[in-house]
């Protein structure tokens, strides 16, 4: 079976890409975020996956930060749809909007300390290949919801975040987590969000993750789009159904009711 997986270039590549965006975007906070990098480790963020499922995204080695780079280009493209369809983009920076894409997934590289990786190679080849959990998540470390520990992981490098920062490596998720539900399902005027940021992020994540799952399922003809354009050639039938009117029906049930009286009776 074909399986999908990125080069050592591109892994390479990515990676400094990584460096280069923290340089260049955030000069003021880039020494504490490489300490807070460098703490746990180059080898775990080259090679982390983005997720633990094969079907689901990234599930590869240098998954994580390839996602993560998709994510910031596609909140940029995002960030410029909004504002060609006169959405507000206004109330926040595209630097906030750049942090929050660039450690909206931190969390999954886990906590700082050897063993304590967020993914670990799973060890089971059935289930590898059967169930295509190529990764578990490591029981060596407590459970956390992925936003609190990145956030836990920056604080503790003493890397400060603007509010539209933290808010959207928080619910970054959206609705799929119901714990953002209080931001985003308010039924109260006062209570919903100040500006378009973390909206932004999330649709760039889904888009960006939707893309990683394409990409996979294309390498590995794993999933069948062939039936889904069947299905939907059969929804987009070009044939004209009559419609008929009330009156129509009547007349046709008086037909109806006088061929079975000629054939009881044999008039
Ligand atoms: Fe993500």
């Amino acid at each position: 079976m074909a399986q999908f997986s990125l080069t050592a270039e591109q892994i390479q590549t990515n990676y400094k890409k990584f460096f280069e965006r923290i340089d260049k975007m955030f000069p003021d906070r880039a020494e504490g975020l490489k300490e807070m990098y460098s703490a746990l480790g180059e080898e775990r963020l080259m090679f982390s996956p983005a997720s633990s499922i094969d079907y689901y995204h990234n599930a590869i080695p240098g998954g994580y930060v390839d996602h993560v780079l998709r994510v910031m280009d596609f909140a940029l493209l995002e960030y410029k749809h909004y504002e060609a369809m006169g959405l507000d983009v206004t109330g926040f920076t595209v630097q906030e909007l750049m942090f929050a894409a660039m450690n909206h997934d931190l969390g999954k590289l886990g906590f700082v300390g050897d063993g304590k990786d967020g993914y670990i190679y799973n060890t089971s080849e059935w289930h590898r290949k059967n169930q295509g959990k190529i990764y578990d998540s490591n029981d060596n470390i407590p459970f956390t919801l992925t936003p609190d520990r990145s956030l836990f992981l920056l604080q503790s490098f003493r890397i400060p975040m603007s509010w539209n920062e933290y808010l959207g490596i928080r619910i970054h998720d959206g609705v799929y987590d119901d714990s953002n539900k209080a931001y985003y399902l308010t039924k109260q005027l006062k209570s919903k969000l100040r500006n378009t940021m973390p909206q932004i992020l999330h649709n760039a994540d889904l888009a960006a993750a939707r893309f990683e799952f394409e990409r996979w399922a294309k390498t590995t003809n794993q999933f069948n789009t062939a039936k889904l354009e069947d299905l939907k050639l059969k929804y987009i039938s070009n044939e004209v159904k009559e419609v008929k009117t009330k009156s129509d029906k009547k007349v046709e049930l008086g037909k109806n009711l006088a061929t079975s009286f000629d054939e009881i009776f044999n008039v």
